[in-house]
């Protein structure tokens, strides 16, 4: 895959794992509009990189720059000039990557460094899952500053925790550790170093890279689809995610690897 230079993002392919670190450090990775369109093209070069069938990439880790931060969160100091339309423009154009994150048919984990607040928090939300460092920190701040969270929040902070939990961290502006982010469910797993933070990340997506990738895509796919259903249907949208694995040449080879007593080459259509 190619992607060209960005003034805010830096970006590592290594085998079929990409990362990408957000790197404006001088204003702790904030999400300003620059940022958010370029995670947008890298989400558009790898997600057609995907549809061309050829698996290059089959793992991303978004991260942030430097010591202190993931991100701090939406740009205060450009928000600042916004009339309310734009505003509402600026907070559906991050939904909008949000959603593309989650439809992207590869995992994702926000390997979470340090400050995780507002949008910095809502982005690592998108993320399929979140590894942080012990130092890291999480909250949605957005009360503080007069404002609602505008990058996914309200929805996504009560999918990870539940109502009433998500409620009180919404309401109280409060931030929290890394440990109690783990206690709440909002984090994986804890790391000690971002050094080991990133290897941790990218042993689980390499794990992941072994199995075959129109499962994981069709999972991935599968949970997200049957969100906010009802168990009944839930379990239509799965059966029918069953049957079209049935349709693959993944499922034909993972099934006679396995009768075969061999490892599975996964062709990944
Ligand atoms: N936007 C723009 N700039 C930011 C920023 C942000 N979200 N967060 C930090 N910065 C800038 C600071 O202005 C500062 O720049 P200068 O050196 O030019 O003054 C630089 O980054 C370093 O920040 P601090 O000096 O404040 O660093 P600190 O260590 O004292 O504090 C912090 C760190 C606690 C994270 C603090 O910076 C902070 O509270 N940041 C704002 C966090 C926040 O409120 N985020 C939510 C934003 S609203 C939102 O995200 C809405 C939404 O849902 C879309």
């Amino acid at each position: 895959m190619h992607f060209k230079e960005y003034s805010s993002l830096l970006i590592v392919q290594q085998d079929t794992i990409v990362t990408v670190t957000l790197n404006r450090p001088v204003a702790l990775n904030a999400l300003s509009s620059q940022v958010i369109d370029e995670l947008d093209h890298v989400l558009d070069i790898v997600g057609a990189a995907i549809a061309g069938g050829a698996w290059p990439c089959r793992g991303m880790i978004i991260t942030g720059a430097g010591e202190k931060a993931f991100a701090a969160g939406a740009d205060i100091r450009e928000m600042t000039g916004m009339s309310p339309d734009q505003a509402w423009a600026y907070s559906t154009r991050m939904q909008a990557l949000t959603l593309k994150l989650e439809s992207l048919p590869v995992p994702v984990i926000a390997a979470v460094n340090g400050f995780a607040l507002g949008g910095g928090c809502e982005l690592a939300m998108a993320c399929d899952f979140i590894y942080a460092a012990t130092r890291a920190a999480f909250g949605q701040p957005e009360v503080s500053l007069g404002l609602v969270p505008g990058f996914g929040g309200s929805v996504r902070m009560q999918q990870r925790m539940g109502l009433a939990r998500a409620r009180e961290l919404l309401y109280t502006g409060q931030r929290i550790t890394a440990d109690e982010a783990h206690r709440l469910g909002l984090v994986n797993a804890l790391f000690d170093s971002q050094e080991a933070l990133l290897t941790g990340a990218r042993r689980t997506l390499l794990m992941i890279a072994g199995q075959s990738p129109t499962a994981v895509a069709a999972v991935k796919s599968t949970m997200r689809r049957v969100e906010g259903h009802s168990t009944s249907r839930g379990l239509e949208i799965e059966a029918e995610s069953f049957r079209e694995a049935f349709r693959t040449a993944d499922m034909q080879e993972g099934t006679r690897a396995f009768l075969a007593k061999e490892k599975p080459a996964f062709p990944g259509c």
